[in-house]
């Protein structure tokens, strides 16, 4: 039910604080820490390299999810497309791990990389927000993101719950290794539960967002580096799905490579300054897009905040900045859309879940 809220994407946005607070309490053990099945934390921990097969939104949280496993797990991780992988299956590791992730559960791109593995006698876990969906049921493990339903058909609360659960599957396979991460991850992620919810009160700075940049405009650029850059590709696909705006993300030092001849006068560009590493980088692409005319918007966090930031995100830790910096570009999508006057809810052409191949 989606009670006084206009409309389900709106009313899914605001349920992430809660929903990352509730992953944090169904991952909790009695004494504190973070815990998940030891059957899933073996099996990762018993992989040489994991496969992580996905679609869309969830593609683009299995790339950051790829951070935190690589960085705290020291595990080996590839990303690849479900639609993709059977076309150009790589050269497996002598013990493989799949991550399945999905917020259905039923994606049949998906699904048919899990058959595939399967045949091949490879173990599976799929991370889902559906208990007893497809994939759920034919995978040897399931994690489940306790999202609640997602109606809308843009993803929005699933993509932050695919990150915390990430996230903690992660610190805790480090841990069952004996690796210790430099912060408290649960103390972390009570602090990204607290900055979303700050977010989601800033709505008519959004709204005002999504008026200056998007009311008319044919086309927009997401950039960033480094983690940045996924939560940017996430931010051009939820920007094209519901208000048709032909949106692209690209990797900061990518635009002198070709894209940068695409900007004119007043082209906007979402520019995404959370990581202090490529501070310093991402600011120069900045100045070169604005040089050639770009209208950009520069999303940056307190810290490395600069006089011609157009919003600064609350303080969180940097590794897990994507859960916050989706926020309000989930907002400035939602605002966009609704200004254009597209079906929020349902754009056209799209189903909630694609169940063909
Ligand atoms: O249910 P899944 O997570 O497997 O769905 C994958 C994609 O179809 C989905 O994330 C899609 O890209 C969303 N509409 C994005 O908002």
């Amino acid at each position: 039910e989606k009670g006084t809220y206009p409309h389900y994407m709106l009313k899914e946005i605001d349920e992430q604080p809660l929903v990352t607070r509730r992953i944090i309490e169904k991952y909790r053990n009695e004494n504190g820490g973070l815990t998940v099945d030891e059957n899933i934390v073996n099996a990762v921990n018993a992989a040489d390299r994991i496969y992580i097969i996905a679609a869309g939104t969830s593609y683009h949280a299995g790339l950051i999810g790829k951070q935190f496993i690589e960085n705290w797990a020291k595990i080996p991780v590839e990303v690849h497309i479900a639609s993709e992988f059977s076309y150009n299956m790589p050269l497996l590791s002598e013990k493989p791990l799949f991550i399945f992730i999905s917020q259905s559960g039923e994606t049949a791109d998906s699904r048919s990389v899990l058959v595939q593995i399967k045949e091949l006698g490879h173990k599976a876990l799929t991370i889902t927000n559906v208990p007893g969906s497809t994939l759920s049921r034919e995978a040897d493990y399931t994690l489940l993101l306790h999202a609640g339903p997602e109606i809308a058909v843009a993803s929005t609360k699933a993509y932050t719950a695919q990150l915390a659960v990430l996230s903690i599957l992660a610190a805790v396979a480090a841990y069952g290794k004996g690796l210790s991460l430099e912060f408290d991850l649960t103390k972390e992620l009570g602090i990204v539960a607290n900055a979303m919810e700050v977010l989601c009160d800033q709505k008519e700075e959004m709204e005002a967002i999504a008026k200056e940049y998007f009311s008319t405009t044919r086309n927009a650029f997401f950039i960033g580096r480094s983690v940045d850059y996924y939560v940017g590709l996430e931010g051009a696909l939820k920007l094209k799905e519901i208000s048709y705006i032909q949106a692209e993300g690209f990797a900061g030092g990518e635009l002198k490579h070709g894209t940068i001849a695409l900007i004119e006068n007043g082209t906007p560009i979402i520019a995404l300054a959370t990581q202090e590493h490529v501070n310093l980088s991402i600011r120069g692409n900045v100045k070169e897009v604005v040089s050639r005319g770009a209208n950009p918007c520069i999303i940056s966090m307190k810290g490395l905040e600069e006089e011609d930031d157009r919003f600064v995100l609350p303080s969180i830790h940097e590794q897990l900045s994507p859960l916050a910096a989706v926020v309000p570009l989930q907002l400035i999508s939602y605002y966009a859309a609704l200004h254009r006057d597209c079906d929020v809810d349902k754009p056209r052409n799209l189903a909630k879940s694609v169940t063909v191949e």
